[in-house]
C-alpha cells in the first residue's frame, strides 16, 4: 500500500486553516461525548490524530490525552500545540499500532477519526485497539461509508480503502473482540463532486 505520510506532511501546516475540518472535528467530538458520556478522568488515546483537533474538542470532557500520528508534519503541529498549551498536558506517543509497537498503558477511550481507510490491515489494527483498552473501554471510530471508489478517485494509484460497509465493519470489530457496536451518523463531507456520509462506530469492550 502507498505510504501516505508525505501527503499529510505537506498538508499539516495548513490543516487547521480549513473551517470545514474544524467544524467536523467539533461535531465529531460532541457526538462522542453525547453517545459515550466519558468520565471526566477518562484516559484517551487518539490514533491518527492529525493536528489534534478532535482531542482539542474532547479535552474539557476527559482526562489524560495521548495522541499518535505517523506523519512528521502532523507530529510537529501536535508538539507545537502541546508547548503552546492548546493541548495542555497532552502526550505525543511514539507507539505504532500498525507496526505492533503498542503502548504499555491502558486507555478508556481510543479515538480514530478518518484514519482507518489509510491502513492496509484494518482487522489487525482493531485488535490493537482492543488490546490497549481497559476493561469497559470504548473505541470510537469515525469513518467514511463505502464510497465505491469515488472519494479517493483523484489520488493517483490510491490503493487503500474507499470507506467501509457498516455491516462488514461491525463484523471486523466483533472479530477483534468487541462485544457491542453502535453506529451513529456524523454528517457528510461536501465536495464539488458530491457528498460523502460518515459514521461513528462506538465499539464496547465487555
Ligand atoms: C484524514 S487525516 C485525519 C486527521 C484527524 N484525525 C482529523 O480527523 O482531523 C488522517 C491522519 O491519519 C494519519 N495516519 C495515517 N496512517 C497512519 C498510521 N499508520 N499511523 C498513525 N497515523 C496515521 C495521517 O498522518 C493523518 O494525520
Amino acid at each position: 500500500m502507498i505510504d501516505h505520510r508525505h501527503h499529510f506532511d505537506d498538508q499539516a501546516a495548513e490543516w487547521d486553516n480549513d473551517p470545514k475540518k474544524i467544524e467536523r472535528a467539533r461535531r465529531t467530538a460532541q457526538l462522542i461525548v453525547d453517545t459515550v458520556q466519558p468520565q471526566g478522568n477518562g484516559r484517551v488515546f487518539e490514533f491518527g490524530a492529525g493536528t489534534g483537533l478532535v482531542s482539542q474538542f474532547l479535552a474539557p470532557y476527559v482526562g489524560q490525552l495521548t495522541l499518535a500520528d505517523n506523519s512528521h508534519g502532523m507530529r510537529e503541529v501536535i508538539a507545537g500545540k502541546i508547548d503552546a498549551g492548546v493541548l495542555d498536558g497532552a502526550e505525543l506517543s511514539d507507539s505504532d499500532l500498525v507496526g505492533g509497537k503498542l503502548p504499555d498503558e491502558k486507555y478508556d477511550l481510543v479515538v480514530a477519526s478518518l484514519v482507518l481507510h489509510h491502513v492496509a490491515n484494518v482487522p489487525a489494527l482493531l485488535t490493537s485497539f482492543a488490546s490497549i483498552l481497559a476493561s469497559g473501554g470504548v473505541a470510537c471510530i469515525i469513518e467514511l461509508d463505502d464510497a465505491g471508489g469515488k472519494f479517493h478517485a483523484h489520488i493517483d494509484h490510491y490503493d487503500a480503502h474507499d470507506g467501509f460497509k457498516r455491516d462488514e465493519f461491525e463484523q471486523s470489530l466483533r472479530d477483534a473482540g468487541f462485544a457491542e457496536v453502535q453506529f451513529h451518523d456524523v454528517g457528510k463531507i461536501e465536495r464539488e463532486d458530491g457528498e460523502y456520509s460518515l459514521f461513528l462506530a462506538n465499539a464496547f469492550t465487555s
